[in-house]
């Protein structure tokens, strides 16, 4: 239930990414509205949610090495900017653009469904519902594009 949950925003986030984003690597779609951000509890509980989502992803063995040499802080903030700001929060994501950051890790469609799993399973933990889940996932998996390596 919860693959065909995933496979679902993932085939809607793609097709609403190829509405609003005709090349790779444009600025972020973001929200419409701050009400996302609302709904995530706001800056404080984006930041703890992706603390904990750090968590589980650098213990997940289907990524984990992926991880070994980043800087978690870093990563863990970076992601909360990012996070607040897509979802109409009064923040700045400061960090590098989705591919240049990941076009050398060698992210498979496989690889990036599993983080997929790692942030439902984070959310599920902070009591996020479903439709705020899914909001969120359709924002984020657009950005695949950019982040999964196609196969040669
Ligand atoms: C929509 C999905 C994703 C988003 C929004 C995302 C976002 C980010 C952000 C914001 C950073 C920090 C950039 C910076 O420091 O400037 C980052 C770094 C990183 N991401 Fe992703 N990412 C996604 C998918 C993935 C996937 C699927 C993997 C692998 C399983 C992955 C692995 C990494 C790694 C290893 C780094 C650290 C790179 C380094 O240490 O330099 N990401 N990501």
């Amino acid at each position: 239930m919860k693959k065909l949950f995933v496979t679902l925003v993932f085939i809607c986030g793609s097709l609403a990414g190829s509405l609003t984003q005709a090349q790779t690597d444009k600025p972020m779609v973001k929200a419409p509205s701050t009400e996302l951000y609302t709904a995530l509890g706001g800056k404080e509980s984006i930041t703890r949610l992706m603390n904990d989502f750090v968590e589980i992803l650098v213990v997940d063995p289907r990524i984990a090495k992926l991880f070994k040499d980043t800087k978690l802080k870093n990563l863990k903030e970076q992601l909360t900017d990012q996070i607040c700001e897509l979802s109409g929060g009064p923040c700045k994501y400061e960090g590098d653009a989705m591919k240049a950051v990941h076009e050398d890790l060698g992210i498979t469609a496989a690889h990036f469904n599993a983080l997929v799993e790692d942030l439902q399973m984070a959310m599920d933990q902070h009591g996020i519902g479903f439709g705020t889940q899914s909001r969120l996932l359709a924002l984020l998996a657009p950005m695949h594009r950019d982040i999964i390596k196609p196969a040669r």
